[in-house]
């Protein structure tokens, strides 16, 4: 099954020979057919595998007719979201959006915000200076219903709504997106008459950005959702378990990354592209692949860079410093839009020799300059090729890179589905401000700490 993305694996022939790479192919079939058939570790939460191909038009023309009525009273919509519950939308929507878009707000095409996936005062204090002025609405999301942040800036912008509409225009004012029966978001959408959204049960925060989690809050931005999931189908079906190692490369970009591991010993993997747009796209896959496989000991940690503008940062050490990474190098073939430099007479800044050049042919320069460069330093690229950022490509990028973890997770030995060690900083968080049930930890931690 053919699909327009590609991996290049030519250019890691200096540091694993195409050989060793192949001779993976069995171990990752057997892998992507456990995903399949649901016989692996954390497998009751596999629902994703199927999910793009299962979403059906009246489903996206329900999240559309929602987010209409959202983009239609508000000039600010605030989705509430942290992890799983935030990177998705964010990501699609930075990577779709124009980059300025931003900063533009109006009824029939709001401005979409984001709280919740922090606590920092002067954020929620600035994001409530900026809403003042400004009509507003809320998507609350939270799969358990019970996360503490968002559950925190949920309080907190449901009181100003109430306080400025009254209970009763505030609720229609709020969609949740939470579990269907359990946690305290569930209670108050029961209670209070919010229209609501369902995450599946066997689909995972970090999973679920093509499910309602991520699809209300890029509709409300205007995305093109029946696109974003066409895109992610098309790649279910190019990644399915019947497709051969050689068609499949959700399999063959597991299989590299684990040869890099395994074999050559990297530590970290740099998520890499020349396009700003994709920043959060980085952030979304962190998310996914450090919650996936950083477990028991094991796991490449991942990274991110944008270049060039880290190039002038991170670019020093990826060069020279210790050997640890290898570069997963997303690839755009085109841009969007033109813009060509021109030629000075006076040529005093000497840069008459790029006169006549779209700056797309300066940046594949600098890609494939920097590509040379650092493998020449020792850093293993692999090339991620995409034709264009568009929704079917981010779509198909976000399932490929969904189902290469899977398959990465299980190669390595993990559960790719669970995040037992997120729980550790909750729980001293809740000891330390006193949270009935955790008196006693809070006492042993306060003689570790000076409380400020
Ligand atoms: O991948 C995950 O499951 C987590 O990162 C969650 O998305 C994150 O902790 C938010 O959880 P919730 O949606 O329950 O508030």
């Amino acid at each position: 099954m053919a699909t327009d993305i590609k991996i290049s694996l030519d250019r890691l022939t200096q540091f694993v020979s195409k050989k060793d790479i192949a001779a993976l192919a069995p171990l990752m079939e057997k892998y992507n057919e456990s995903l399949h058939k649901g016989d692996g570790k954390g497998n009751d939460f596999l629902g994703w595998v199927n999910l793009p191909s299962s979403i059906k038009g009246s489903d996206i023309a329900d999240i559309e007719e929602c987010a209409k009525k959202l983009r239609y009273m508000s000039e600010v919509v605030v989705v509430i979201g942290i992890g799983g519950s935030y990177l998705g939308a964010k990501a699609v929507m930075e990577a779709l959006k124009p980059t300025f878009s931003a900063f533009d707000s109006k009824k029939g095409n709001p401005m979409v915000l984001f709280a919740g996936h922090n606590i920092s005062e002067d954020y929620m204090s600035e994001l409530f200076e900026f809403i003042k002025e400004r009509s507003f609405s809320v998507i609350v999301i939270s799969k358990s219903g019970t996360t503490t942040e968002p559950a925190i800036a949920f309080r907190l912008l449901r009181d100003e709504l109430e306080s400025r509409y009254g209970r009763q225009e505030a609720a229609s004012r709020i969609v949740a997106v939470t579990d269907s029966s359990k946690g305290a978001l569930r209670t108050l959408c029961d209670k209070e008459g919010y229209k609501s959204y369902v995450i599946p049960d066997n689909v995972g925060g970090r999973f679920s950005v093509l499910t309602p989690v991520g699809l209300l809050p890029l509709a409300v931005a205007g995305i093109d959702i029946a696109k974003l999931v066409r895109g992610a189908a098309a790649m279910e079906k190019a990644t399915a378990a019947g497709v051969a190692f050689d068609d499949n490369i959700a399999m063959q970009y597991a299989a590299a990354r684990y040869a890099l591991y395994e074999k050559l010993g990297k530590k970290v993997e740099l998520l890499v592209s020349f396009e700003p747009k994709l920043q959060y796209f980085a952030e979304w896959w962190k998310q996914l692949y450090g919650e996936s496989e950083g477990k028991e000991g094991k796991g490449l940690m991942p990274h991110s860079v944008v270049f060039t503008t880290d190039l002038h940062s991170m670019g020093q050490y990826i060069q020279e410093g210790e050997r640890l990474m290898f570069e997963t190098m997303i690839s755009v073939g085109k841009p969007q839009s033109k813009v060509t430099i021109k030629s000075e007479k006076e040529n005093l800044d000497g840069l008459n020799f790029l006169a006549g050049k779209r700056l797309s042919e300066v940046n594949r320069m600098a890609e494939l300059g920097t590509m040379l460069a650092h493998i020449d330093g020792g850093v293993p690229v692999i090339t991620v090729d995409i034709d264009e950022i568009n929704a079917e490509t981010i779509g198909k990028l976000i399932y490929m890179f969904e189902k290469a973890v899977g398959i990465s997770g299980y190669a390595i030995g993990v559960n790719p589905f669970d995040q037992p060690g997120v729980e550790a900083y909750k729980k001293n968080m809740f000891a330390l401000l006193n949270k009935p049930g955790y008196e006693e930890e809070g006492e042993k931690l306060k003689k570790r700490i000076t409380v400020k």
